[in-house]
C-alpha cells in the first residue's frame, strides 16, 4: 500500500541545513493502524507530508497505492492526494466560516460529485463520528473533540485508501484524545482504511497495532504490538 525506500529530506534555511530524514525505509500494508512515534523534531511531520503528497523527498522512492511519487508534477501530486488520501491535523484545520456539514461536504464538492450523493455521504459520515444534530454548527461552537471529529469525518468522507493523521490528539485532553483514537480505530476496522498517525504521547502509541519509532530522521525501531482493547 505504502512503500518508502531510503528517503532523505533536508531543509535549507540560509546557512542552516537540517537533515530531517536521513534514509527512512518502511513498508505499510493495506488496513494497518500504525503509529509513527518520536520526540519533537524527529521527522514525523516531514515523513507524513511526503507520504501525503504535501511535500517531496530529496531522494529515495515513495510509492502510495501503486503510484510512484518521484518525478511527479505538482498538479499530479495534488490529484493523488485528492483521490487517495485523507489528512487529519493537530490543530483540526477546519474552515471557521463553514458549518460542520459544509467542512465535510467540501471534500466531495472538490471531486465534482452530484449534490444528492454529497448530501447522503456527508450526513452518513457525520452520524458515524457521533455528530448527528450538530451539522449546522460552525467550529467555534464545537468543543475541541467535536472539531476533531469533524476533521476525521472530512478525511473519511471521500472513502480514501489512506488516512494520515499528524498528532491528531495533541490539542485534546486525554479523555477526548482517547475517544478520537477509538473513533479512528473503529473506522479502520469497519472501512478497512489504512491509518498512519504520528504522536509523541505514550497513551496514543499504545493504541497502534504497529509502532515505528523515529529518532533524528532515522527509524529506531519498528514493531508490531498488541494494541489496547477497544470496545
Ligand atoms: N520548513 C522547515 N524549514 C526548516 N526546518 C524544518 C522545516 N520543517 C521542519 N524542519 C526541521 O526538520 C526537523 C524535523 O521536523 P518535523 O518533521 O517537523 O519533526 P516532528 O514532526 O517529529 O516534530 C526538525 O529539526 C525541524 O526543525
Ligand atoms: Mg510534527
Amino acid at each position: 500500500m505504502i512503500s518508502i525506500q531510503d528517503v532523505h529530506k533536508e531543509y535549507i534555511d540560509g546557512e542552516t541545513h537540517v537533515h530531517a530524514l536521513r534514509g527512512v525505509s518502511m513498508e505499510i500494508e493495506q488496513g494497518e493502524f500504525l503509529s509513527i512515534a518520536g520526540p519533537s523534531g524527529s521527522g514525523k511531520t516531514t515523513l507524513l507530508n511526503i507520504i501525503g503528497c504535501i511535500d517531496t523527498a530529496d531522494s529515495g522512492d515513495v510509492e502510495v497505492d501503486g503510484e510512484r511519487l518521484s518525478s511527479r508534477t505538482f498538479k499530479e501530486l495534488v490529484e493523488i492526494r485528492r483521490n487517495k488520501i485523507g489528512f487529519v491535523f493537530q490543530n483540526f484545520n477546519l474552515i471557521p466560516v463553514l458549518t460542520a456539514y459544509e467542512n465535510v461536504a467540501m471534500a466531495l464538492s472538490l471531486l465534482g460529485l452530484p449534490e444528492e450523493e454529497i448530501r447522503e455521504r456527508t450526513m452518513s459520515i457525520l452520524g458515524e463520528v457521533g455528530l448527528e444534530g450538530m451539522e449546522h454548527r460552525r467550529p467555534a461552537k464545537l468543543s475541541g473533540g467535536q472539531q476533531q471529529r469533524v476533521a476525521v469525518a472530512r478525511s473519511l468522507v471521500k472513502e480514501p485508501r489512506i488516512v494520515l493523521a499528524d498528532e491528531p490528539t495533541a490539542n485534546l485532553d486525554s479523555v477526548t484524545g482517547e475517544a478520537i483514537l477509538k473513533l479512528m480505530k473503529d473506522m479502520n476496522r469497519s472501512h478497512g482504511t489504512t491509518f498512519v498517525f504520528s504522536t509523541h504521547d505514550q497513551m496514543v502509541m499504545d493504541y497502534a497495532d504497529r509502532l515505528c519509532r523515529l529518532h533524528d530522521g532515522l527509524v529506531e525501531s519498528d514493531e508490531r504490538q498488541v494494541a489496547h482493547q477497544t470496545v
